[in-house]
């Protein structure tokens, strides 16, 4: 039997989406599950400039079989003019074989993002995350309301995926509540992966 783990996706400019990615790391190793947290490089508008294979410093980049044998995927970006940032999309753009194979399908996907302002395009950036998981016929995960944070947080965090603010404490550092929300997210995407795998 394969390894199962769960593969967290990030890119991160400056720390906001990297801490969500910790904190979900947090819940679904609590339950027992293994996880990988691996980024994606910048993109230069010069297609010749590219980054060391292997960053100087924080996670590994992301590669192809990374994707392809996880049992479930968090995918994380900080929003861009309402979007996802061009890193991450272009590591995206680049999956068409997984695609064309349906590597994906059946798999349980959630998203996670991070604004500059309260109303700054969450919830459309994690919808734009989460629609490139529909497209692999992935099993979209959210964050309910069962999470009793949700209910009462007065920054981040959204029944569509965890979240933070930054221009709630002028940080990347999450709230207490974000943070909850993070983790306990990670916990369900655990829980759901080794439901859908117990007889596997
Ligand atoms: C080019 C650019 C575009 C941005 N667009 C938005 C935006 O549409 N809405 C918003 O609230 N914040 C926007 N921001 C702010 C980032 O989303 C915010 O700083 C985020 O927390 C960064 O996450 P990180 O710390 O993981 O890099 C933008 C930042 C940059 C650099």
């Amino acid at each position: 039997m394969t390894e199962k783990y769960l593969l967290i996706l990030f890119y991160s400019a400056s720390g906001a989406v990297k801490n969500l990615a910790h904190a979900l790391a947090d819940g679904a190793e609590e339950l027992g599950l293994d996880v990988k947290i691996r980024t994606v490089p910048k993109v230069s508008p010069n297609t010749e400039l590219t980054d060391p294979s292997v960053p100087k410093e924080g996670e590994t980049y992301c590669s192809k079989e990374d994707l392809l044998n996880c049992s479930g995927l968090a995918l994380g970006s900080p929003t861009r003019f309402g979007s996802m940032a061009a890193p991450m999309k272009h590591f995206l753009d680049s999956t068409g074989d997984l695609w064309a194979t349906h590597a994906l399908e059946d798999i349980p996907g959630c998203a996670f993002t991070s604004t500059g302002s309260m109303h700054g395009g969450q919830e459309v950036t994690l919808m734009n995350l989460l629609t490139y998981q529909l497209h692999h016929g992935m099993v979209i995960v959210g964050s309910p309301y069962s999470i009793e944070e949700i209910n009462k947080t007065q920054s981040g965090g959204t029944p569509y995926g965890p979240s933070h603010v930054e221009s709630f404490n002028s940080s990347p550092t999450l709230t207490p509540d974000e943070y909850k929300i993070a983790h306990k997210t990670g916990m369900r995407m655990a829980k759901i992966i080794q439901k859908l795998n117990a007889k596997s």
